[in-house]
């Protein structure tokens, strides 16, 4: 019986040559052509931004914070933390306080809005303007735009007898009290700790005391 006879090597080669004759072709994914980027939807409003009409074109996810500040170019609204949760961008619409990052502009069609701008000029403070000055109510000054438009609406809200989560008693007027005013401002962070002195200020503006 004839032997056959293969060297070690040999035999290393041809199980290789097997091998690779039986397997399976890997599956090559075509890579896919990126997708060419979409063209952003806009839109066109108009805000009525410390008394004067503004209308612009805006792709539909802007934020009213970023419409003032990079379409209109109101720097005074500062952009802290983006997210809902610093106050900083705090801004009065239609009489009533925002934060305006959460809010996209488009939603605010033929609305009133107020700026730090809008509330007092270098020359001629708003009263809550210089009551911050009078009482030290800042250090950086970061928070104060924000601090200032709330301080503003929740004087209103006080005004307009809409309650806070301290007010006790819903059928009583409320009062601008130094415990309802820190809770209202509760919105507003201020990182130099300048609380006691911001109470002080919105206290005195409100005619009680701190
Ligand atoms: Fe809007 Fe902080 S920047 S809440
Ligand atoms: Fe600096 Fe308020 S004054 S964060």
């Amino acid at each position: 019986m004839d032997t056959l006879k293969i060297s070690r090597r040999g035999f290393l080669k041809l199980s290789a040559a097997t091998a690779s004759a039986g397997a399976v072709p890997p599956l090559v994914a075509k890579a896919a052509a990126p997708a060419a980027p979409r063209p952003p939807v806009t839109a066109t409003v108009t805000l009525h931004v410390n008394g004067k009409p503004q209308t612009l074109t805006l792709d539909t996810r802007t934020t009213l914070l970023d419409a003032l500040r990079e379409h209109m170019h109101l720097t005074g609204t500062k952009k802290g933390c983006d997210h809902g949760q610093c106050g900083a961008c705090t801004v009065i619409v239609d009489g009533r306080r925002i934060n305006s990052c959460l809010s996209l502009a488009v939603m605010h069609e033929g609305a009133r809005v107020t700026t730090i701008e809008g509330l007092g000029t270098p020359r001629a403070l708003h009263p809550m303007q210089a009551a911050f000055v009078r009482h030290d109510g800042y250090q950086c000054g970061y928070c104060t735009p924000g601090q200032i438009c709330s301080a503003v609406a929740v004087l209103d809200e006080i005004r307009d007898d809409i309650p806070s989560h301290v007010s006790g008693d819903l059928g009583v007027h409320a009062t601008p009290s130094p415990l309802e005013i820190r809770e209202r401002m509760s919105g507003n962070i201020c990182r130099c700790g300048a609380y006691s002195n911001i109470v002080e200020a919105i206290a005195e503006v409100a005619g009680s005391k701190a």
